[in-house]
């Protein structure tokens, strides 16, 4: 018997690193560490690990990262882009070759491959027949964004092979900016008055995701090559597939070498850490795999990063300061943080001026105060923190920083979470969090509203058309014709879109609000428990508190929204346009609303019926399988379709089960949770 408060840490957990992975890798950017993420990650894996039966296959153990945002055409890897596991010490790494030669029963340390690790973005180019036809970032590892524009626009990236005879191969590396050419490129940014690039990494990935390759023309990104997905013929190791690589025109790293033995292993990564600011590229570690491929593939991967290769992290590099004030930020999260000002210093490479002290856990334990000198650290891309405060060496020391208990921008409520630790602004219409409620209210857990992406939600809260989400259902299409990027079509798709969101379920609904703690999962247990919004509002924080998985941090956030006059004004506003979410089976259900679902085989009504009655029970029909697919009807004869999604864990059911679901006679009509 699993304890319910196992369940509900599982859940959480799950539903914070997806939030971190989609913050990550869809939108580029971090609300925490990398170690906190790991250490999020790591009790998840112990808990499943603990209990087995809580294993799902959507967790996010299962995957790496997040899924791409809608504006590329998407691109899928098989196999998956993995990403790596970590050590931080000389012992972590004895303990990664002792498990290495214990499963592959070797009485000798085995050859490594010792290389830099890049600090870019994950890049695969597909050859066919020796011709770069296509190439896309890594994404969450399994679907990535198809960038092959903007790669064909790399100097470093062969367009053709030098190989004879031709090949076919998809090489993996990361698209970086050596550290030169972006010093250059931001003195030339800030000569024409634009804005500077933060770091080279940011830099990278923010030029190659541009929608307009010209403007990825523009900016001197490099490619380097770390792998292949699949071992070209008669290629036995990593340092002969560098070999070959080169030969071919790719370019790999010149610092890789072989090492055999752990001394070796470790001398040449300390090499590298020392030669840091010396090397022309950013890097924050050495990854460490071993050479020969037989090795390799006998060591296998996990469902995230394979077990024949580690990271070995650098530390990060620290510095002293004085701690001039403290103030607090309002993210588009709309979470709080606390935000120290401090006397400029250099650390890791660039000069800081503002270092990031967490939340207000954080800021106790460190008890920081303006006036104290404290120690900053900063590593690779993360954003510089206060690693702690060494008080005041003269004179009395400043007054300890009262945490506001209201959102500092708008005043509206404030709400900590879950995990007890981050506060958030509820108010909806907070200008700071406004933009990032619009993306998530679009998002396909909740309204699945296409078009509805960040820089459409950015132009409508900076023109002032919407400010709260409720606006977005009085928008008209001239309102809309007046923005960047905007035409008469698309104007018109994204009205239509509106239309049909409102007949959202509650689930959907709910999600869609973004009250802190409260996603898909958690909407899932509301609507299964209260039949429509009305007796949501009316309920009490104990009602709330009867649901399992729902805690007295959820409860109170849910009697708090619903209940403060500015959040609450705004579902009010939601209701009079339109909106009715009832739970399964009130007026205008559509048992497969939102759900995107693939026929395939032998159907026996016409393929324009069967799309039909999909469409009118609110699903959307597609042609091809991709982790977007919710449900795939197969009949007898299906194919590769069929294989697909057996191998993504989308649900399959036969025609008879899509004719009982459409009549809402099976299933719970959502998918599930
Ligand atoms: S091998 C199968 N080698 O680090 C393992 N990755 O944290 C896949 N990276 O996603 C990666 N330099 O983008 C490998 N020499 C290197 C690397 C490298 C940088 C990046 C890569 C990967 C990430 C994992």
């Amino acid at each position: 018997m699993i304890p319910d408060s196992v369940k509900s840490e599982v859940e959480n957990l799950r539903e914070l690193i997806r939030y971190h992975n989609r913050l990550y890798y869809a939108e580029d950017r971090n609300e925490i560490s990398d170690g906190e993420y790991d250490a999020l990650m790591q009790r998840l894996m112990e808990l499943e690990s603990r209990w087995p039966e809580l294993e799902t296959e959507d967790s996010p153990t299962h995957r790496v990262g997040s899924q791409p945002l809608s504006r590329f055409p998407s691109i899928l890897w098989d196999p998956p882009m993995l990403s790596l596991g970590n050590v931080f010490s000389a012992e972590e790494f004895h303990e990664f070759n002792n498990r290495i030669k214990r499963e592959l029963d070797l009485n000798a340390d085995p050859a490594y491959s010792v290389e830099p690790k890049l600090d870019g973005l994950a890049v695969a180019l597909v050859y066919e027949n020796g011709v770069l036809v296509r190439a896309g970032t890594r994404g969450d590892g399994r679907e990535g964004e198809d960038v092959t524009p903007n790669a064909r626009t790399l100097r470093s990236i062969p367009l053709k092979l030098s190989s004879d005879p031709s090949v076919n191969l998809v090489v993996r590396g990361e698209v970086i900016f050596r550290k030169n050419d972006f010093h250059k490129m931001n003195r030339e940014r800030k000569l024409q008055g634009l804005e500077q690039f933060i770091n080279p990494r940011n830099a990278a990935s923010g030029s190659l995701r541009q929608l307009d390759s010209r403007v990825t023309a523009s900016r001197p990104l490099s490619f380097i090559a770390y792998g292949t997905a699949r071992w070209p013929e008669g290629i036995a190791s990593q340092h002969s597939l560098y070999k070959y690589l080169s030969r071919i025109g790719i370019p790999v790293n010149p610092c890789n070498s072989v090492c055999r033995g752990v001394d070796e292993v470790e001398n040449a990564c300390h090499r590298l850490e020392e030669n840091r600011e010396e090397l022309p590229w950013d890097i924050d570690g050495a990854v460490i795999k071993l050479n020969r491929a037989s090795l390799q593939e006998m060591m296998g991967t996990l469902s995230r990063s394979p077990r024949w290769a580690t990271a070995w992290k650098f530390k990060a590099e620290e510095a002293v300061t004085q701690l001039i004030d403290i103030e607090i930020q309002v993210g588009r999260s709309g979470k709080l943080t606390p935000v120290a000002r401090l006397e400029p210093v250099f650390v890791g490479g660039v000069t800081v001026s503002s270092a990031t002290l967490h939340n207000e856990d954080e800021l106790r334990r460190k008890d920081a105060r303006p006036g104290d000198t404290v120690i900053v650290r900063r590593a690779g891309d993360v954003i510089p923190e206060v690693v702690r405060s060494l008080g005041r060496s003269e004179g009395e020391r400043g007054k300890s920083f009262e945490f506001p208990g209201s959102c500092p921008v708008c005043h509206g409520p404030v709400a900590r979470e879950e995990d007890a630790s981050a506060h958030r602004c509820m108010n909806p219409s907070c200008p700071a969090k406004l933009r990032e409620s619009l993306f998530h209210w679009g998002s396909r857990d909740a309204l699945d509203i296409e078009g509805l992406g960040s820089k459409l939600a950015e132009q409508l809260v900076d023109k002032e058309i919407v400010r709260d989400v409720s606006d977005l259902y009085s928008i008209t299409r001239s309102q809309l014709a007046s923005l960047d990027r905007m035409g008469d079509k698309s104007a018109e798709n994204l009205i239509e879109e509106l239309e049909k969101s409102l007949n959202a379920n509650l689930q959907r609904f709910i999600t869609g609000l973004g009250i802190p703690g409260i996603g898909r999962t958690v909407s899932g247990l509301l609507s299964g428990r209260f039949s429509d919004l009305h007796e949501i509002m009316r309920a009490d924080v104990d009602e709330f508190l009867t649901i399992e998985g729902i805690g007295p941090v959820l409860a109170d956030n849910l009697y708090r929204f619903f209940n403060e006059k500015i959040t609450r004004d705004v579902v009010n506003r939601l209701l009079n346009a339109g909106f009715r979410p009832g739970g399964s089976g009130v007026d205008g259900y559509k048992p497969l609303n939102g759900l995107t679902v693939v026929f395939t085989g032998g159907i026996s009504l016409p393929r324009s019926e069967v799309r039909g009655m999909a469409e009118e029970a609110g699903a959307k029909v597609t042609g091809s399988v991709s982790i977007r697919t919710d449900i795939v009807v197969a009949g007898p004869g299906a194919g590769d379709k069929l294989k697909k999604a057996r191998e993504l864990g989308v649900e399959i059911i036969s025609e008879d089960d899509f004719l009982k679901r459409i009549n809402g006679d099976g299933g719970i009509g959502d998918g599930g949770n």
